[in-house]
């Protein structure tokens, strides 16, 4: 049964049979000019040209296919992310698929793709508007899909009523800021403290700059203020200047002009302002521990994605600033990430993650296997917990992607979608917003399976 994303076109061997080694030598080249120098040299990246000459000494009719497909997404420019690889390897050998093969089939027969929310799933509207864009990274979502959610609520006859909502993984603070917006309390729980230091301040005036001449760095800066709303600037005026990777911009204007910008913008947002204060806590969103049972009246919230970001790193610039006054607590972030290092929880885990897990220590990736492990462990916690607070009948909107690590394929949206009932939870709409890794690839019997981002909009019982 085919599964996952989109249509297949035909092979693109299939298309341009006509193949020459030059062709392929110069298709390398120009990915080597626009990666630069040392890309080649690399092992681990199969798309460099070193990688397609040892590829040609494999001359069977299949890798010739793997070498003339490589070379067509070399030359359609498609390999942006540098640490894609193109060498197809659909299986390891002695992988076992059943379980997860099991749980891929049955959610795909009651999954809808919807395009419409694939900008939803992304941080392109929070950058745009009002108050949002304050404060944003590249994994936070749009306050679009908070108000498709408040829209849902009020489809449900839910809106009138007075709980609060949560967002028990709020980064930035997208949904509890929307709310306030919409004049909806609503509580925040993030790992993050810096996020939480700005969306708690209470901006209703902007107080006059002191004199920032001679301050060259942030620490110059950061010495002179000692207004709660000047350093919350200064820490979205970082935030802003930090890159996808977590360093700062070498190419970003001087910090004191950058500051003066990020306090106009708040002056200009200011026009309107928030209808409610909401609150975000530094705290652990696994635990919720300080809510009460049945206290909430709806969820959305985006966890940490298994192996794509570590947050701690992705936000040290501007923790780092908030950690410059206050100094830096204890990071309690979900192990999600290679470069965790994940302590062996104790926890069942579904047979689909043992697979997975199995699958990476059969290629020497235990420390791996161990994040996946703990990672499943904390995310059906997670969903217990969210159950626990959530009044019965409430809605809960869980925005999660999909990963391949090392060829090991772990369908967590399904995998999660199938933990939902049991943790109290059924799944209503199994909703695919986009593919976060093109192309696909096989998993057992099923082809074309690439990691997604879903929102799993599921109710409490
Ligand atoms: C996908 S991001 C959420 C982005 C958020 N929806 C937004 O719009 O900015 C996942 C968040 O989970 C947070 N996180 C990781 N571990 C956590 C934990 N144990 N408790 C609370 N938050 C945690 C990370 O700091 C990160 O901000």
């Amino acid at each position: 049964m085919a599964f996952g994303g989109d249509a297949p076109n035909a092979p693109p061997h299939n298309r341009d049979p006509v193949l020459t080694s030059n062709k392929i030598r110069r298709a390398g080249r120009a990915l080597n000019r626009r990666q630069g120098p040392g890309y080649a040299g690399s092992p681990r990246l199969a798309g460099s040209a070193r990688g397609i000459r040892r590829s040609r000494h494999k001359r069977t009719p299949h890798t010739r296919g793997v070498r003339q497909g490589r070379y067509h997404k070399l030359m359609r420019g498609r390999s942006r992310n540098r640490r894609q690889t193109f060498v197809p390897r659909t299986r390891i050998p002695g992988e076992i698929t059943e379980a997860r093969e099991r749980v891929e089939s049955k959610w795909f027969a009651c999954s809808e793709r919807d395009p419409s929310m694939a900008d939803l799933v992304t941080a392109k509207g929070a950058r745009r508007e009002p108050f949002h864009r304050w404060l944003t990274f590249k994994q936070t979502f749009s306050p679009e899909l908070v108000r498709a959610f408040m829209q849902h609520l009020d489809e449900g006859g839910e809106s009138g009523d007075e709980s609060p909502l949560l967002d028990p993984f709020s980064g930035t603070g997208t949904f509890v800021t929307e709310c306030a917006r919409q004049g909806k309390p609503a509580l925040g729980v993030d790992a993050l403290i810096a996020a939480a230091f700005v969306r708690n301040t209470d901006v209703a005036q902007i107080p006059d700059t002191p004199d920032l001449t001679g301050c060259e760095s942030w620490p110059d800066i950061a010495d002179r203020l000692t207004d709660r709303v000047h350093r919350a600037a200064l820490i979205c005026t970082i935030a802003a200047q930090t890159t996808a990777r977590g360093t700062l911009n070498k190419n970003a204007p001087p910090i004191a002009g950058a500051l003066h910008e990020t306090l106009e913008v708040m002056r200009d947002d200011l026009r309107t302002p928030l209808k409610t204060a909401n609150v975000t806590v530094r705290g652990d969103g696994r635990a919720l521990d300080f809510i009460a049972n049945g206290s909430i009246g709806g969820i959305l919230t985006s966890p940490p994605y298994l192996s794509r970001h570590d947050y701690a790193k992705l936000t040290l610039p501007f923790e780092s600033v908030y950690a410059h006054w206050y100094g830096r607590p204890q990071s309690n972030q979900v192990p999600a990430s290679p470069r965790a290092a994940a302590r062996p929880r104790r926890g069942e885990v579904p047979p689909a993650v043992a697979e997975a897990c199995d699958a990476l220590n059969l290629i020497d990736q235990r420390r791996m296997a161990r994040v996946v492990h703990a990672y499943f462990v904390d995310m059906i916690d997670c969903l217990r917990n969210c159950a626990r607070v959530l009044k019965p009948g409430a809605p809960c909107w869980l925005v999660i992607g999909g990963a391949r690590i090392k060829d090991v394929y772990i369908p967590s949206d399904s995998i999660l979608a199938d933990q939902a009932a049991a943790a109290g939870l059924p799944v209503r709409r199994f909703v695919v917003a986009r593919n976060l890794v093109p192309g696909g690839r096989n998993l057992g019997r099923l082809a074309n399976i690439t990691p997604r981002e879903s929102i799993l909009q599921m109710r409490k019982d």
